[in-house]
């Protein structure tokens, strides 16, 4: 039903970067949910696949929490600490929810994109333009840290590598397997947070109203509620958005989508859109069930951990296809849904955006091809270790630009 191989090129690409970041498991999570959408797995859980039994478990928190013993919000609580949303369920997770709400505005998005990714992008295109090759992947990576390092107040001169190495140092800890950090990790996770939590620090302190840190401060935020939530945010906003657009671009090129023609018919919003149904960056999250329950057939006990197979329930027959429309159960599912919709929605958005405008833009001119890309292995995000594009050789850029809109 939702096996992992595909007829189209780009499904297939897909199919296989989610192989190497998860060799084993992705292939006997793929045997297990190609039969049925809902099924109990000895010693993973219960893996969901189908999409409306996913967003009822994601909406459903009288019976599914995301915190407790063997959650992954558990997993996170020694290193992050208690109160970090994606570790919070009911009243109190409301109620930091609720003091978040305009924490990513339309114009905290603006003024953060523009000042971080804006330069960066700016770069690429002309380095396109000048027929030299670009590498999406390192652009998405520079990007992302760029961003987060803005949100959580890093000094602009700090060369990206910085955050970057934090990240993947972090990510190389968990597995699917991971059910807790021993001390040693512990210590090696808040080591390498580090970095982000001191600048979170030094902006709450100057408690300036342009930084997203110092907005906390002027909320009542204490000094480790920031650091916390700043930890939180590198740590979500961070590996998405790096993963999902050279998978983007992917998509783009293997749907015949950068050759002039092709890119100047794209609506920016309506790629992201598709494409980040197509990759869906986090490809899993784990709820607890709370309450002895059934799902879709499968009779639930208290404890017992349900696997939400985000990526695997946002496959549909047809491939890559932007402007149709993802509704229904499907309708944003790639950023979770109910209580702990994902908080940085409109920043990825924002991010995504720019970038994808901007390859659109060049490839609607000159046209662009993919010249080399190989899926990263057995990495917690699946994603490509690198995709270079450029103009194809001998052709002269004409003038031609894709639509825009904001519609997501
Ligand atoms: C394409 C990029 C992204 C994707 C696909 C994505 C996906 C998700 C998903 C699926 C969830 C819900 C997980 C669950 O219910 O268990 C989530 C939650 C969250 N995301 Fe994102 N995310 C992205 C980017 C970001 C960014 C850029 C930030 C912050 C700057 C961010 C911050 C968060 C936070 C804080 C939560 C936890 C919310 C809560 O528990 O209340 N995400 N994200």
């Amino acid at each position: 039903m939702r096996a992992l191989a595909r007829g189209d090129a780009g499904s297939r690409w897909e199919a296989r970067l989610i192989r190497s970041a998860h060799p084993v498991v992705a292939r006997v999570v793929d045997a297990a949910v190609s039969r049925r959408g809902v099924v109990r797995l000895p010693g993973v859980g219960v893996l969901v696949a189908d999409p409306a039994v996913a967003r009822l478990v994601l909406t459903d928190a009288d019976r599914f929490a995301k915190n407790g013993p063997g959650s992954s919000g558990a997993l996170w609580t020694p290193v992050l600490g208690e109160r970090v949303l994606l570790n919070m369920e009911g009243h109190d997770h409301r109620v930091l929810r609720r003091s978040l709400t305009d924490l990513f505005s339309p114009r905290v998005v603006r003024e953060v994109c523009d000042a971080t990714a804006g330069p960066l992008v700016e770069d690429a295109a002309a380095r396109l333009r000048r027929g030299e090759s670009l590498d999406v992947v390192r652009l998405a990576r520079e990007v992302s840290a760029a961003v987060i390092g803005e949100v959580v107040g890093l000094d602009r001169e700090a060369p990206p590598s910085v955050l970057l190495e934090a990240s993947d140092a972090i990510e190389s800890m968990v597995t699917w397997r991971t059910r807790s950090f021993d001390d040693s990790a512990v210590a090696r996770a808040r080591a390498s947070l580090a970095v982000v939590q001191d600048a979170a620090e030094s902006a709450h302190a100057a408690g300036e109203p342009d930084t997203v840190m110092g907005r906390l401060a002027r909320r009542g935020a204490s000094l480790a509620e920031a650091r916390s939530l700043a930890a939180a945010l590198f740590l979500t906003g961070t590996g998405t958005v790096s993963s999902a657009l050279p998978r983007i671009a992917a998509q783009l090129a293997d749907a015949g989508l950068l050759v002039p023609a092709g890119a100047a018919s794209c609506r920016v919003d309506d790629v992201v859109t598709e494409g980040l149904r197509m990759t869906t960056p986090s490809p899993a999250t784990l709820r607890r069930c709370i309450a002895p329950t059934d799902l879709g057939g499968v009779a639930l006990a208290t404890d017992e951990r349900v696997v939400v197979l985000l990526w695997w329930a946002t496959r549909r027959d047809g491939g890559f296809e932007p402007g149709r429309p993802a509704t229904g159960d499907l309708r944003h599912l790639w950023f979770g849904a109910g209580s702990h919709f994902c908080l940085g929605a409109p920043l990825a958005l924002a991010e995504l955006h720019v970038m994808t405008a901007m390859l659109l833009e060049v490839a609607a001119e000159q046209g662009l091809v993919v010249t080399s890309r190989r899926a990263a292995r057995r990495v917690l995000v699946p994603r490509y270790a690198e995709l270079t594009v450029r103009a194809p050789r001998g052709r002269s850029p004409s003038r031609a630009a894709p639509r825009t809109g904001r519609a997501a």
